[in-house]
């Protein structure tokens, strides 16, 4: 049995302090980094790139956990596994079938940690070119874009949905993360359809004590 894990997502960080905003999760338990790469484009918000991840990288244990809501993610995966992603999320809209298996490859050959991600409408048929040999599926309770939105009804079915396919194709291993939305109410209800990493933005970030807030969604899912 594994514990959930919890991936704050800087996005909703102070960027005047981010080092200590870092210090601060990795200290209060965090599992992974959650880095929202948005390219004004895929999604109508643009946040950070190449350059953040560099810094972020040397100064950090942390998994990064690069979330890429662009356009063109074929161009762009190198760039980031340069710059030291471990983990690479690429959306299944961006690509064709072809050039999602293509996506998985290049990850892989690098030797990063593979993740493709859903839009909240996305048929979860489209993960079925690689959902044998994905290292983590991301389910989107939210439409990408923005941090501060409310959780999707019914996001924890899409994810009792996608953990059912992935054993269907033999991939036991396969994490499942959740991304929009989540925090003590929501954290109980996608943990117990599966869900193994979950993305705190808000939750944490504009909390009063964000490192007790990180630890009670952990707390409230792991049951
Ligand atoms: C949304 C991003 C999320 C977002 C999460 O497009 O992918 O990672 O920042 O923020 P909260 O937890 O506040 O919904
Ligand atoms: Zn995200």
């Amino acid at each position: 049995y594994q514990p959930v894990r919890i991936a704050p997502s800087i996005l909703s960080a102070d960027f005047m302090n981010l080092g200590a905003d870092i210090a601060m999760i990795e200290a209060a338990g965090a599992g992974f980094v959650h880095i929202d790469v948005m390219d004004g484009h895929f999604v109508p918000n643009l946040t950070m790139g190449v350059p953040l991840l560099k810094q972020l990288k040397a100064a950090t244990s942390l998994v990064c956990d690069v979330h890429l809501m662009i356009d063109n993610p074929l161009t762009e995966i190198p760039w980031f596994i340069d710059a030291g992603a471990d983990l690479v999320n690429v959306h299944a809209e961006a690509l064709t079938a072809d050039e999602l298996v293509c996506a998985v490859a290049m990850i892989h050959e690098a030797g990063c940690k593979a993740a493709a991600a859903l839009k909240p409408k996305t048929p979860v048929s489209a993960l079925d070119p690689v959902i044998d040999r994905l290292d983590m599926a991301l389910v989107m309770s939210v439409e990408p874009g923005f941090s501060g939105q409310s959780y999707i009804a019914g996001s924890d079915r899409r994810v009792a949905e996608v953990a059912a396919r992935a054993r269907a194709a033999g991939n036991e291993s396969m994490l499942i993360q959740v991304d929009g939305g989540i925090g003590e109410v929501t954290a109980p209800l996608v943990a117990a359809a599966g869900a193994d990493v979950l993305v705190c933005g808000n939750a944490v970030f504009k909390a009063a004590d964000p490192a007790l807030a990180l630890q009670t969604v952990q707390a409230v899912a792991d049951v």
